[in-house]
């Protein structure tokens, strides 16, 4: 089939090389010239594991191909997926801007009979207002093609998107019930249907409830996670060790393992914008979300967690210390910072007078992107940020070890040799990555989320 993604980032290109890989003809467009340019080059312009051969395999079969030509790239597609970013208005609110120039961009160009495919989080209601947008283009041209808007969210996760876009645990198509969104629902459920693998994981349904559907998964996912690091902070304070806790009920099949890791508070570019959004979507019909409200403001203190932890530990003036940060990403696997709880913990650090040498095996080159942006009106504490190329380069001389990150790479570290490093051997550990005895054994103090310490 022929498919259009506009917008190619995190989701678009992982979507546009994922349904080229099952033989589709693929045309991704960005605004973006460097993207674009970067993927012509046979470049990747994120870190996303496996992406780089998919899109290599399948630009040598001449499967997908990349341009900011707008026109060429709405001719292209039967089927035109939204996957543009939606990120939060000053309000909260998701902003529409970039959805609705795409659809303003497809009524501007069509000429015939489009299936037009939401990817892009948006709430409720939004599929109306790509229809309106699309409607008046093609009214300004006096053109009369047919279309039909189809709600398709995207479940994936970075840092694992092209193994959770072939393997969907379901797939969620929200299509009107008229004839042209019957017509568009035979399309899409064609083009998903290799993706069914051995029994069928296509929900269909209005598409309200399609768009609602995807706010609704972030929103649980990140309760759980809040809920998990409230216990986690009284866990501390009542002697209990939240990892044993979260084994005992996550055997509950009714409760499950997933998404229960404490930890220094959940970032991203979805859990964070997405909670607020539907916060603001009660607030605009006069209801109070009072459980993601908590959820929110939970997360916000968590993020906050190891720095009050270090200042019990080594004092509120932290001038001149000099702290060891493992982990910048927002989670491992990827070099995504948005949102990233290592912004505001590093923040801190800084305002409080330290100094910070960081390690992340792949998010340096973007930390440094944005520590600048963040930090442009204090060059001051820009300049106490430095990075290094390996983990055990970031010890020598720090004060202490502060883990943000849970990549593999710091899961077994030599303690004798991080023992000898560090002025005084501790280590703040946001991932709860180690058996807190024995990093104790080796004569570290050790201060994770939840594991029943002091600080
Ligand atoms: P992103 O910022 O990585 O990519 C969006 C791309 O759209 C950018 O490259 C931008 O230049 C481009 N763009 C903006 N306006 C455009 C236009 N008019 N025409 C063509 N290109 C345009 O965003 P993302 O992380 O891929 O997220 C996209 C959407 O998918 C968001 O709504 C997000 O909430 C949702 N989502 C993201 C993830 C994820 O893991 N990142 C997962 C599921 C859903
Ligand atoms: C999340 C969802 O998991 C995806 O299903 C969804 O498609 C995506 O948002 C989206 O809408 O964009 P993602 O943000 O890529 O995916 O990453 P997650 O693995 O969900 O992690 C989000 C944050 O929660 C990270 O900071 C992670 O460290 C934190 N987290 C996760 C915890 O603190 N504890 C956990 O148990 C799990």
């Amino acid at each position: 089939m022929k498919i259009t993604i506009i917008g190619t980032g995190y989701v678009g290109l992982v979507t546009g090389a994922c349904l080229a890989e099952i033989g589709n003809d693929v045309f991704c467009l960005d605004v973006d010239p460097r993207k674009i340019d970067i993927l012509n080059a046979g470049g990747v312009p994120i870190h996303e594991p496996g992406l780089q051969e998919l899109i290599a395999r399948n630009r040598a079969a001449g499967r997908i191909q990349f341009s900011t030509d707008v026109a060429a790239s709405v001719a292209h597609g039967d089927i035109q997926f939204i996957a543009v970013g939606t990120p939060p208005d000053e309000d909260g609110s998701a902003d529409l801007q970039y959805v609705l120039a795409a659809a303003r961009a497809i009524g501007t160009h069509m000429t015939g009979f489009k299936v037009v495919v939401d990817k892009s989080t948006v709430p409720v209601g939004t599929a109306a207002r790509v229809q309106a947008a699309i409607r008046e283009a093609l009214a300004s041209r006096g053109v009369a093609a047919s279309f039909s808007v189809v709600s398709n969210p995207e479940f994936l996760k970075e840092g694992a998107a092209v193994d959770d876009f072939m393997r969907p645990d379901r797939i969620v198509i929200g299509c009107d019930d008229d004839a042209l969104g019957q017509k568009a629902r035979e399309l899409v459920k064609r083009l998903y249907a290799p993706f069914n693998r051995n029994h069928e994981r296509t929900l269909y349904m209005d598409v309200r409830s399609a768009e609602f559907t995807k706010y609704a998964a972030n929103a649980m996912l990140a309760t759980r996670i809040s809920f998990m690091n409230e216990l986690a902070n009284l866990a501390d304070c009542v002697g209990a060790d939240i990892e044993a806790v979260r084994r005992g009920i996550g055997s509950d099949p009714r409760i499950g393992y997933d998404f229960l890791y404490s930890g220094c508070g959940y970032g991203g570019s979805c859990f964070p914008k997405d909670v607020q959004a539907l916060i603001r979507t009660a607030d605009e019909n006069a209801q109070r979300l009072h459980i993601l409200e908590a959820v929110e403001a939970v997360n916000e203190n968590q993020k906050q967690i190891l720095v009050r932890k270090i200042v019990k530990r080594l004092g509120d003036d932290l001038g001149g210390k000099r702290f060891a940060v493992w982990g910048l990403a927002f989670k491992p696997n990827t070099d995504d910072m948005r949102a990233a709880p290592s912004r505001p913990i590093i923040a801190e650090l800084l305002a409080r007078g330290a100094s910070i040498v960081a390690h992340d095996p792949v998010s340096m080159d973007e930390a440094r992107r944005v520590f600048a942006l963040d930090f442009a009106d204090q060059p001051d504490a820009l300049a106490r940020i430095s990075y290094v190329d390996e983990p055990r380069k970031a010890l020598a001389g720090a004060d202490a070890l502060v883990i943000v990150t849970e990549w593999k790479a710091f899961k077994s570290p030599d303690f004798a040799y991080v023992k000898a490093q560090l002025k005084t051997p501790v280590i703040f550990d946001g991932r709860n990555l180690y058996d807190p005895s024995s990093v104790a054994e080796h004569g570290i103090e050790y201060f994770g989320i939840g594991r029943s310490e002091s600080a």
